[in-house]
């Protein structure tokens, strides 16, 4: 009897540790005449999909306690702040008081091929034309539907960690700045970016695969800022890949998402930047000039084929160490599961150096910052490692805001183009109140930044947390320490004190001064503190202001569709150009188009735009590709802007390596009929 207590007690120990459940949403919003978010491009705006856009939802729940941790990671550039608040008001108003600003983080993959207009402060608005509802909507539903199904998904289940370097996958494209970090703190890492991938693993208790969490810093900027289709860049692409290959073969709801950590610094451009057109190296300072006519640029590994082929490289690489990962021995995760976050106003802060106090500056932005990074090209007459400012733009720049001469003191080295903070128009123009918070998973424990951190700042906060976990009697020396992130909101990128003082664009975009990343030190020592000491409310968080009644939206409005003369919505227009193909070695493009209507009428929503059908038996059809597929495009035009009549074309890049067939392309739409509010779906076919 005694032997039987005993096997039990030990089985229960092993297995049954957290009740975990994960979950899948689409998040696509405008796929056309939104602009997308990342880049700042004037005229970059959506002209279709290359593959969609989705937020993957993890929920984690300690059985004794009941505490429960929602973790979400969404194909963005960063996640806006009230975007959290209307997704956390939404659960709350569904299930109580289960889920709080606490314990939800939401998080980004920083793709820079996302539409934009989920940001509430002014200079993100700007940079997309405005504050757009049209994207914001369906973000918090999708957002909100994920965390549903994870939440219906609940199972008791298990979790591990595993860590293995990546490499060819990322470079520093800031190393200058870097190399001012002092020696001995850098002789403590081999490389100038983080190469290890983390994967957390999710089983359910009859070891079945439920999905994964990956952790590796590298910019979503592989495909660059002439694309204008919405796509989640290379952790779009590798979350696609994971998921398509265990929904396949292993597990039918497998969900992995590839979140973002230390990437401020780091670029998937692989080979390093070039002036374009030439084989010249350059790195935007003032000094590496490039030939007339040509601009310093990065390029990836696909280079020579296209930015999609250089996504398709970096997403995969990260897909197969992922899957590598999840499926080599690991570490099994065990503990209680707790939270702590803080609405908190950095401009506040005031930090400790060497004995001397510094007050934290209202935000601005440097000359640097227009110069944009090496992943792209600068505006004209801007550099990297700018710290003086000219008098042509610093006239300009004072008929905007002449920042005072206290802000000025505060900000130097750096030369201020943008006084953000001290802008009064319009509403505020870069966040104050920002959003941390950490997770505690038995010995592993994940922290959220709304902030682009470099690799060292990331490593020195890293550090800091887990100094201040073990003083806490939180943690020991292998507790690990995960940092996610944009997350929660964002605030543009946080450099060490070091790497700010060489004004290059990450430096000239970290807002609050060169204390900046000090602060956040301190404000997690403190997250710290209350994490240990729960009944200890001497900490107090800050009210989130909201802006966006007050915001303005210059997203062109669209009036209703017009089919074509003598034609109706849907009809084929162009069909596919030839009935009959061989196979060849490269991909054949096979397309079609179709009157069409604005896709903006319904953006489909876990649907599709497009269909690749087989032909299967007489009059059979069996879908086989749908507007998420990485290797079909949907695109959309106008033929008259002022008639309102559209075009969509439909577009299969068909591999050596798919089944022969018979084939056909469809398209799915709404349109609007003049002075009406209803819409009619249609759909149509093209047999190829
Ligand atoms: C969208 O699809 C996912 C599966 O890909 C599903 O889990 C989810 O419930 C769907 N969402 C809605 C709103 O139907
Ligand atoms: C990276 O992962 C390897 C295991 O593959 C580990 O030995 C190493 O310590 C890790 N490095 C860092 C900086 O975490
Ligand atoms: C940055 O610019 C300063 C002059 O303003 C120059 O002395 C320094 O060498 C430059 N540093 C780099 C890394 O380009
Ligand atoms: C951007 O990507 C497109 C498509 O891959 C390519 O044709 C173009 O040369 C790239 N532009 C730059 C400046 O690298
Ligand atoms: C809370 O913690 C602070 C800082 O350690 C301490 O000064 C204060 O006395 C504590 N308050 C209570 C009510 O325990």
């Amino acid at each position: 009897m005694i032997r039987l207590i005993l096997i039990f007690l030990a089985l229960t120990t092993v297995i049954g540790g957290f009740r975990i459940g994960t979950g899948k949403s689409d998040i696509t919003g405008p796929v056309t005449q939104v602009m997308m978010m990342g880049y700042a491009e004037l005229g970059q705006t959506g002209q279709g999909i290359l593959q969609r856009l989705w937020a993957r939802a993890f929920i984690i729940e300690d059985p004794k306690t009941k505490a429960r941790i929602v973790f979400v990671n969404t194909d963005t550039q960063s996640m806006g702040d009230i975007i959290k608040k209307r997704v956390v008001e939404k659960l709350q108003e569904r299930y109580g008081p289960i889920y709080t600003e606490g314990n939800v983080m939401i998080s980004s993959t920083h793709s820079h091929s996302g539409m934009g207009g989920y940001l509430q402060y002014t200079l993100y608005e700007i940079s997309v034309l405005g504050w757009i509802e049209e994207t914001a909507n369906p973000m918090v539903q999708g957002i909100m539907q994920s965390i549903i199904n994870a939440h219906d998904n609940l199972v008791d289940g298990s979790l591990a960690l595993s860590s293995g370097e990546l490499l060819d996958s990322n470079i520093n494209r800031s190393p200058q700045a870097y190399l001012l970090n002092p020696f001995e703190e850098r002789a403590l890492y081999k490389h100038d970016v983080d190469k290890n991938m983390t994967v957390l693993s999710f089983k359910n208790n009859q070891g079945h695969d439920l999905g994964l969490v990956s952790w590796f810093p590298v910019h979503g900027v592989s495909i660059n800022n002439t694309n204008r289709l919405i796509n989640g860049d290379n952790k779009g692409y590798a979350a696609y890949l994971v998921e398509r290959h265990m929904n396949r073969n292993i597990s039918p709801s497998f969900v992995a998402a590839f979140a973002q950590s230390n990437e401020g610094d780091v670029s998937p451009n692989t080979l390093g930047s070039f002036c374009t057109g030439t084989d010249i190296p350059c790195d935007g300072t003032r000094e590496s000039k490039c030939p007339s006519g040509s601009k310093c640029n990065g390029r990836g590994p696909g280079w020579e084929t296209s930015g999609i082929e250089s996504n398709r490289i970096i997403g995969e690489n990260q897909a197969l160490k992922a899957l590598e990962l999840y499926t080599s021995e690991s570490t099994q995760v065990d503990g209680t599961v707790d939270y702590v976050q803080r609405y908190w106003d950095i401009t506040k802060a005031v930090v400790t150096n060497h004995d001397k106090q510094s007050k934290l500056c209202a935000a601005a932005m440097g000359y640097a910052f227009a110069a944009g990074t090496t992943d792209g090209p600068a505006l004209h007459g801007f550099h990297q490692n700018t710290t003086h400012g000219n008098l042509g733009w610093d006239i300009i720049r004072n008929i905007v805001k002449r920042p005072s001469a206290n802000q000025r003191r505060c900000q130097a080295p750096k030369p201020i183009l943008l006084d953000t903070g001290e802008m009064t128009s319009l509403h505020a123009w870069q966040p104050e109140i920002l959003d941390i918070q950490l997770f505690k998973l038995g010995n592993v424990f994940i922290y959220a930044v709304p902030s682009e951190f470099t690799t060292m700042s990331g490593r020195r906060l890293q550090m800091a947390i887990k100094t201040a976990l073990i003083e806490n009697y939180l943690g020991n020396e292998d507790t690990i320490v995960i940092h996610s992130g944009p997350a929660n909101g964002y605030a543009s990128y946080c450099t060490t004190f070091e790497e700010y003082q060489n004004q290059r664009y990450e430096g000239a975009s970290t807002p609050y001064g060169p204390n900046t990343l000090q602060a956040y030190i301190q404000a997690f020592e403190e997250l710290v503190f209350m994490m240990a000491n729960p009944t200890n409310h001497s900490i107090v968080s800050e009210e989130l202001p909201d802006y966006t009644k007050k915001s303005f939206n210059l997203t062109p409005i669209y009036r209703s569709d017009q089919s074509h003369l003598f034609r109706s919505f849907g009809d084929v227009l162009r069909d596919v150009s030839s009935d009959h193909f061989t196979k060849t070695s490269t991909p054949i493009v096979v397309s079609a188009s179709f009157v069409a209507g604005n896709p903006r009428n319904d953006p489909m929503l876990n649907k599709t735009f497009l269909t690749v059908e087989k032909k299967i038996a007489k009059d059979q059809w069996k879908v086989v590709r749908t507007d998420d597929d990485y290797d079909t495009r949907f695109s959309w035009k106008y033929k008259h802007q002022l008639l309102g009549t559209s075009e969509a074309t439909v577009e299969w890049h068909v591999a050596h390596d798919v089944e022969p067939g018979v084939y056909r392309l469809g398209y799915i739409g709404n349109s609007i009929a003049p002075f009406s509010n209803t819409d009619e779906t249609f759909q149509r076919e093209s047999v190829s």
